[in-house]
């Protein structure tokens, strides 16, 4: 019987990693990283960042997804069954964001349907804040149900259901076939649109003004370190669960190059279009592009309808393909980190594609109905602090240490080798992921911590504790519940 769980080729694969890489964190948050975190002198952290963590460890990840050919959680039960708790860890943080990712995608979702009449009105931000989500920024809130809110985010989970319930090639493979070479095609279109308006200079030149001075600053140096991962991402089991789908014969060091290149170049070229129509309105409105730039939910949701009416018809072309381009960008992300909890239920509870799909779309769609609430924004930024400041990076450190010291990433040196042409892994690339990425983990994850230690609200506190207590129950239940496949507790290792 052919293998449920296989990509019908090795492209396949690359696109489908191109599209779990390229998502919001791309469009709806790398423009602004880059503009407030120094313009052009942040390509120096950020290209660091990519030499130093991004490269090692993505093959470090890719390699042991490949090596073991099963889910994360499987794979850390081989390496040494007394971590499974931990194995369930990180899959589980992984659908938290999964389930707070939906709710952008219902609010783009939205956008998408308003902007064929531009719906949103004269002043955006109003419609925003006030008409669409009625954002109160307190837990109080979450009495206050946006139907119109939840039968959108719905959607978003229907598809998924729909897409990932098929055999993996059949559905997921198919949609990132077609999704991911559109989604480069519309936004080359709306880059170069963007680029020919007038005042596209001034946006640019704005955006890549440098200030060098703050290179100095840790700041941009965790600004940098910590879009890469998300933008990438890394370290979040989803590029570990796609290479373990691979066959038998691909070339892992090229393809987790060919994402990154792929994934950072989409990354930049989307902030040329954001900062050109950025130019484009300011030359309109007379207002200096920093007074009209802001972070992402503005910038997509307000910033972006307001240029789109001074467009006038063609803002009724361009609108409805710009959203739909963030929906294909995020729909193919939210396809990945969903993938990761279910491969782990299909593993070690022997249910089909479809079982688990239907089960845990269901507790996504149900869990997710609180951000269809007026205080969903607000919570959604406090889970986004939990999952990305004080969980991922940890997480991940966790990870590389095991992969690293304890599976012991010397042995894939010539499995990876063997099958890569042109370029190699040596005693460089393992000395990066034993000792250089380890600290720089823990100096990121610090950083982030004393953001979180500098926050003064017990709101924030009750969410983190609500967040945490889910995170470890279910875990710890997953990994207590017997496994129903003898397969769970075979050790076999593909290389010595
Ligand atoms: N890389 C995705 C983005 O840029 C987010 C993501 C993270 C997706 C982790 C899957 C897993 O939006």
């Amino acid at each position: 019987m052919a293998n449920v769980n296989r990509w019908g080729s090795n492209l396949t694969f690359v696109l489908a990693m191109i599209g779990s890489a390229v998502g919001l964190g791309n469009i709806w948050r790398y423009p602004y990283v880059l503009y407030s975190n120094g313009g052009g002198a942040f390509y120096i952290p950020y290209l660091v960042a990519i030499l130093t963590l991004a490269i090692p460890f993505l093959i470090l990840e890719y390699g042991v997804g490949y090596h073991y050919q099963s889910s994360f959680t499987k794979a850390i039960v081989k390496i040494k069954p007394k971590l499974e708790v931990y194995g369930w860890i990180l899959p589980v943080v992984v659908f938290i964001m999964t389930v707070y990712y939906s709710t952008i995608m219902g609010w783009d979702g939205i956008y998408l349907f308003l902007s064929f009449f531009k719906g949103w009105g004269a002043d955006p931000n109003t419609y925003l804040n006030v008409n669409l989500l009625h954002s109160v920024d307190s837990l109080g809130g979450i009495t206050n149900f946006l139907p119109f809110v939840a039968i959108f985010m719905l959607i978003g989970w229907f598809i998924v259901w729909i897409v990932s319930r098929q055999n993996l090639d059949e559905g997921l493979g198919k949609v990132c076939e077609i999704a991911v070479p559109l989604l480069f095609v519309i936004m080359a279109f709306i880059v170069i649109f963007s680029l020919t308006l007038p005042g596209a200079g001034i946006g640019l030149a704005e955006l890549f003004d440098p200030d060098w001075s703050l290179l100095w600053h840790f700041d941009i140096w965790m600004a940098a370190f910590g879009q890469i991962f998300f933008s990438l991402s890394l370290g979040m089991g989803a590029g570990f669960t796609y290479a373990s789908y691979t066959k038998d014969d691909v070339d892992i060091i090229s393809s987790g190059l060919q994402v990154i290149i792929a994934n950072c170049a989409f990354e930049n070229f989307a902030a040329l279009g954001v900062f050109s129509i950025l130019g484009y309105m300011s030359l309109h409105s007379g207002v200096p592009v920093s007074q009209i730039v802001s972070e992402g939910t503005t910038l997509i949701f307000v910033a972006y309808p307001q240029v789109f009416n001074v467009l006038g018809i063609i803002g009724l072309i361009v609108g409805p393909l710009f959203f739909f381009t963030v929906y294909i960008a995020g729909i193919t992300s939210m396809l990945s980190s969903f993938e990761v909890l279910s491969i782990s239920f299909q593993n070690k509870f022997a249910m089909t594609r479809a079982k688990a799909s239907l089960i845990l779309c269901l507790i996504g769609a149900i869990a997710s109905m609180v951000y269809a609430t007026s205080a969903g924004s607000y919570i959604l930024s406090i889970a986004d602090m939990f999952v990305n400041n004080i969980v991922v990076i940890l997480s991940v450190f966790v990870e590389c240490i095991i992969f690293a010291w304890v599976f012991k990433a010397d042995r894939l040196i010539d499995f990876l080798n063997e099958r890569s042409g042109s370029i190699k892994i040596g005693k460089i690339w393992l000395f990066m992921v034993k000792y250089i990425i380890p600290i720089l983990l823990i100096v990121i994850w610090v950083g982030g911590m004393i953001d979180i230690f500098a926050l003064d609200s017990i709101e924030y506190i009750i969410v983190f504790a609500i967040l945490g207590v889910i995170l470890i129950v279910s875990s710890i239940i997953f990994s207590l519940l017997p496994a129903k496949t003898k397969e769970w507790f075979k050790t076999g290792e593909r290389i010595k």
